[in-house]
């Protein structure tokens, strides 16, 4: 019997009837429950940990590991063990870097990434080897949407949600003309078509969509295009070290008055420190802000600034609340991953207690979750209201809906 085996009840029971004494049934049993300790559950953590997403990558990491470690290390009873592999972002390495982790390391869980192009790498190889994948950030709309499967799990939201949110707040105020900005990939050009679509609930248009190969910040052309067309409003998607320099450079063309700059909440999460006094009153959308006033909050904020010396973001929660998944899952069944239907059975029907507020998956195993409005002010990303109540991602193609 390969270390690699999984641990079954009925490896179990075979191990114990076929012993008369400890040697004998030794030789039945998984090595893992020989020396009466199960072996470790395995996590594959595929994440930037370089590149315009590595602080991303890193809040993910260290909050997912603060949400094993207030459990004792374990889940299900089991010890965790992580690999690790820096996707950097990086599409073209998405599936080969999976492959690795699921083939070579045998992986019991997948769990990323951040980039939308490198998490359907990732989703395709957990779908082909029936692997639970657990997203903790990237917001592809096929991952729970056309390519949903019972394997695959999102913490996060879709890009869609706060995209749909700010266009809907926008469009409530009578705005009608806006402009839109991101990177030339899926997560900017779904997070743009949410905020059309909410924009259009109220009649707004969006005349013009820019965007610029991913991760690319030469932004000037774009500011350009954006002076000479004179929206009432500029929505954009970026996300870390992009997000800091559009802020700046947008504040730095003197567009900031004329031409109100939103966004998706990643413009400003993570981000305040770097983008200064650019970013002083820009208001975003996300499942997540400052202010939050949620007990959950309070004490998770404390514990990850202990463990890592920095401050949460939305970044951090996705990864603890990964971290919350995994848990509900593997407790379910007291650590046996052979007991799939249960464990899975177990992780819909999960609600979790997040520093966000509460939240449960929808039948494509999508947050459904309050979208916030806020508005930077000094270093935080300060809750205004709730623009949308329990937003579900419309989950587009999926089957299991
Ligand atoms: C994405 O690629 O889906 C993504 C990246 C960073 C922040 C949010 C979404």
């Amino acid at each position: 019997m390969s270390k690699s085996e999984p641990v079954t009840r009925r490896t179990i029971l075979k191990g114990i009837v076929a012993g008369a004494g400890v040697a004998a049934a030794n030789a039945f049993m998984p090595r893992c429950f020989a020396a009466s300790a199960p072996t470790k559950v395995k996590l594959g953590l595929m994440l930037p940990y370089t590149g315009t997403y590595a602080a991303l990558g890193k809040n993910i990491d260290d909050a997912l590991r603060l949400a094993i470690s207030e459990r004792g290390g374990k889940l299900g009873g089991r010890e965790v063990e992580y690999v690790v592999v820096d996707d950097e972002s990086e599409p073209a390495k998405g599936a080969e870097n999976a492959n690795k982790l699921v083939s070579r390391d045998k992986v019991d869980f997948l769990i990323g990434t951040v980039h939308s192009g490198v998490a359907m790498a990732m989703v395709k190889v957990a779908t082909d080897n029936d692997t639970i994948l657990v997203i903790p950030n990237a917001g592809a709309a096929a991952a729970t949407g056309a390519a949903c499967a019972p394997n695959i799990f999102r913490t996060s939201f879709t890009n869609w949600q706060p995209g749909f949110a700010m266009g809907k707040v926008m469009a409530g105020r009578g705005l009608k003309r806006a402009v839109s900005v991101s990177w030339d990939y899926a997560a900017g050009h779904e997070s743009m078509g949410g905020f059309k679509e909410g924009f259009a609930t109220g009649g707004g248009s969006v005349e013009k969509e820019l965007a610029l190969a991913f991760p690319q910040v030469e932004f000037q052309a774009i500011l350009t295009e954006i002076a000479a067309t004179k929206p009432e409003l500029v929505y954009t998607f970026f996300a870390g070290a992009g997000a800091v320099k559009f802020v700046k450079d947008y504040a730095a063309a003197g567009l900031k008055n004329s031409a109100p700059l939103v966004g998706a909440g990643f413009l400003t999460d993570g981000t305040l420190q770097a983008q200064g006094d650019a970013a002083q009153g820009i208001e975003t959308t996300l499942h997540y802000a400052d202010g939050l006033n949620v007990p959950k909050d309070k004490t998770f904020r404390a514990a990850f600034k202990k463990a890592t010396n920095r401050d949460a973001d939305v970044y951090a929660v996705q990864g603890y609340d990964a971290g919350q998944l995994l848990a509900v899952g593997l407790d379910a069944v007291k650590g046996d991953t052979s007991a799939r239907k249960e464990m899975i059975a177990a992780m819909e029907k999960a609600e979790i207690d997040s520093p966000r507020g509460r939240f449960t998956l929808s039948k494509a195993h999508n947050p459904v979750q309050d979208m916030y409005l806020r508005k930077v002010a000094g270093l935080e990303n300060k809750f205004v209201s709730v623009a949308v109540k329990a937003l579900a991602d419309p989950a587009r193609g999926c089957k299991l809906v």
